[in-house]
């Protein structure tokens, strides 16, 4: 198969680059994690692979764009409220890149093989580049604005699907317990059984470029963050699928409760979580 650079110039290279680098190391060190601490709450962890790859990550991009903004869970305070004004700070910048180094980390640390690096760059608020490298199985995912999406050089599509019971579902638990809970559980309670199949792999970024790939026909998930969807975002809308707030509204980088699907199962997945009052709005 295609190298993952050979089309790709410019952002999309140094973002394809950045992410190839991250994900080999990360790999490297699964199962050897000596700092394992936690941010909001014992179930929220990270770990120093989580922090030095962000940095490696920050490194490799400012060399080639020392003037560019990043935004890095990492060097973000904990918490809904210095999230938004990080990104609020970030939305200044005429260049913004939104990064994950690694999305997943509960997965990486128990040696789950389902977790993946995100890097998204925002240009005057929209979304221009998003790749999502996934170095267990060397899948590089990339979406360019206006361009489409592709994975090691195939272009990527949604699926087909137009049926919710012939559907295959995709969701996930942010380590919040006290207000993002309770609402996926209650998605999950309506959805699960008006579908083939729900699953909760643990990595919201690698999910929505399973939607692009049509491996799932559709995702969902209240209470995640800029990094953990920006990247996907734009995968999933250049491969042809929709993506929205968990009401249906347009999604922005600042949206925190998403709907992500092949387009024609959207409708199906918006209106179970009003129904089910499971959109976190
Ligand atoms: C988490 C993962 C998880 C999702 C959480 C995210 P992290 O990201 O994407 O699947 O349920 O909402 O916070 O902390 O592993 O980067
Ligand atoms: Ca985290
Ligand atoms: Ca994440
Ligand atoms: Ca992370």
């Amino acid at each position: 198969r295609e190298p993952y650079v050979v089309t790709s110039k410019g952002h999309t290279a140094a973002a394809i680059n950045a992410a190839a680098k991250a994900g080999e190391w990360i790999k490297s060190r699964q199962g050897q994690v000596k700092e394992l601490g936690s941010k909001t709450s014992a179930q929220d962890l990270v770990t120093e692979v989580d922090k030095g790859v962000e940095q490696m990550i920050r490194r490799l991009i400012l060399t080639h764009y020392p003037d560019h903004a990043i935004l890095g869970e990492e060097g973000v305070q904990p918490g809904t409220d210095s999230v938004a004004a990080a990104l609020e700070e970030g939305r200044q910048h005429e260049y913004l890149w939104i990064v994950d180094p690694i999305d997943g980390t509960t997965n990486f640390v128990h040696g789950f093989p389902f977790y993946c690096v995100s890097i998204a760059l925002a240009v005057k608020g929209e979304l221009t580049v998003g790749v999502i490298y996934d170095p267990i199985r060397d899948e590089m995912f990339v979406a360019e604005k206006g361009k489409g999406a592709y994975m090691h050089g195939v272009p990527t599509s949604v699926s087909a699907e137009t049926v919710p019971g012939d559907s295959l579902i995709a969701m996930g638990f942010p380590p919040d317990r006290t207000f993002a809970q309770p609402a996926n559980m209650a998605g999950l309670q309506q959805i699960l059984p008006q579908v083939r199949g729900i699953r909760a792999g643990g990595s919201a970024a690698l999910h929505l470029a399973y939607v692009a790939v049509g491996r799932v026909d559709g995702y969902w998930e209240v209470g995640l963050s800029p990094w953990d969807c920006a990247a996907g975002v734009l995968l999933v809308k250049e491969s042809g699928g929709k993506v929205t707030d968990t009401l249906g509204n347009p999604y922005d980088i600042g949206t925190r409760h998403v709907v992500a699907s092949n387009g024609k199962i959207h409708d199906y997945l918006v209106s179970s979580l009003k129904e089910a009052k499971a959109t976190g709005l």
